[in-house]
């Protein structure tokens, strides 16, 4: 496939996600705040059109605007997301006819482009960009769905199983210099660049992510009562947020769990990986379990580097585009699938589940590599530099393959529960 069919292709996906996200609602549920946490599915929408109007119709097609007028109201930074319902917002009609017409547009602005001259149309960058971001907020509004009361409006297959015992529980991932982030993936966001040689020391890590089963040993040993496993800042957290299991979990108070999951109510199951736990609650697990969260660095390392070779690639099992044998990505399934899935995406070292599944917490804040340079605007990454986010590595089930990587840096609040996160555990040797 050329890159303008790749290009096509990914804009494409990205739409008919949008699409059935928002045309599964009605109106009202479209417009309604199903959590101060989230936006209007409607805002998301109109949100996606306006960058894609700001960077491919107006930057790159050097065309007139089509709403000049709506700019201020999805300016992501001029609005909090809980005040975002106040707004005079785009109807779910009008954002659905704004989104097309901006997108008509758009196929223009792809015919014409020859990707080279500019830095934002070389490789088709500022296109792929805007796949990118379409696809994050399509991941948010599978949250926004996942903390909507009523009936499922989302359906999916069960994912695969996972295919048995036989995986040892941890790792040694050798001590020495590997290269982290990337100068020359065409595609790749300015966090993840440049490329960079970094020291990581020897250290073990889980093959698989943290499941419910051993979660739930956590929550059963008093794991959200012992004051002795948790940060100053987690237990203060814990008290005032009244944290006792993850976010959707329900007890019996008999040690058996049940949650709700896209609008179904079910037995929490033991083999997955668990998900929607704060990087605090994360912290907490990892200290009773005598262990600790993987650095960013680490997480990197364990997902790219090839002992064999030395050399840094794109995936756990190579440069080749992920597919549904290799990981569970891109809401093909509505859960993450048991832990010690898809064998065909370990790392050479068996690491699974790096890719896809759930988003990993790491220990890490967020910041610029050395030679760090924002492109091609400030608020996509570096005014986050430096705040109280930790990162997350390697996507969910939620996740699009164009906006998933080994070099791809997610980050958020160490409170965030409503992202589809979970987390693997690292120790020192
Ligand atoms: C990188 C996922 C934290 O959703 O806030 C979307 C991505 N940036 N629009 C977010 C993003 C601008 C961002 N995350
Ligand atoms: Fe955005």
């Amino acid at each position: 496939m050329g890159l303008r069919e790749q290009l096509e292709s990914a804009l494409l996906r990205a739409r008919r996600r949008s699409i059935a996200l928002t045309d599964c609602l009605d109106d009202a549920d479209l417009v309604a705040q199903h959590s101060p946490l989230m936006s209007p599915l409607v805002w998301d929408l109109a949100h996606i059109g306006n960058q894609e109007e700001l960077w491919l119709v107006r930057d790159v097609g050097g065309r007139e605007p089509v709403r000049r007028d709506i700019d201020e109201l999805y300016d992501a930074f001029k609005h909090a997301r809980s005040t975002r319902p106040t707004l005079p917002l785009l109807g779910p009609a009008e954002t659905r006819s704004y989104v097309r017409e901006v997108r008509d547009k758009s196929w223009d602005a792809l015919d014409a482009s020859r990707f080279r001259g500019r830095r934002l149309e070389r490789d088709g960058f500022a296109f792929a960009m805007i796949a990118q971001h379409e696809q994050q907020h399509d991941e948010t509004m599978l949250a926004t769905h996942q903390l909507r009361e009523g009936p499922p409006a989302l359906v999916a297959p069960p994912t695969p199983a996972a295919p048995g015992a036989g995986v040892p529980r941890e790792t040694v991932i050798p001590g020495g210099e590997f290269v982290m982030g990337t100068s020359n993936d065409p595609w790749a966001l300015d966090n993840e660049r440049p490329a960079h040689r970094v020291y990581v020391a020897d250290f073990a890590i889980d093959t698989v992510p943290v499941s419910n089963a051993d979660y739930a040993r956590f929550i059963e040993d008093g794991g959200y009562r012992r004051r002795e496993l948790w940060s100053e800042r987690g237990w203060r957290h814990r008290l005032e947020s009244g944290l006792s299991a993850p976010q959707f979990w329900t007890g019996d108070g008999g040690g058996a769990w049940w949650r709700h999951r896209f609008g179904i109510l079910e037995p929490v199951p033991p083999d997955e990986p668990v998900m929607h736990v704060c990087w605090f609650e994360a912290q907490a697990y990892a200290n009773w379990a005598g262990k600790r969260l993987p650095s960013e660095a680490e997480w990197e390392k364990a997902a790219r580097w090839n002992p064999a070779s030395g050399r840094s690639r794109r995936f756990p099992w190579g440069d080749d585009e992920p597919d549904f044998r290799r990981a569970n990505l891109g809401q093909r399934h509505l859960a993450p699938a048991p832990v010690g899935a898809y064998p065909a995406g370990e790392s050479p070292l068996g690491v699974r589940q790096l890719i896809g599944d759930v988003w990993e917490w790491t220990a890490s804040t967020f910041t610029g590599y050395p030679g760090f340079s924002a492109f091609p605007y400030r608020e996509y990454s570096e005014v986050f530099f430096g705040g109280d986010y930790r990162v997350l590595r390697g996507g969910s089930f939620g996740t699009d393959p164009v906006a998933c990587r080994g070099t791809f840096r997610n980050w958020d609040h160490p409170i965030r529960r409503q992202i589809f996160a979970g987390f693997r555990c690292a120790r020192d040797l």
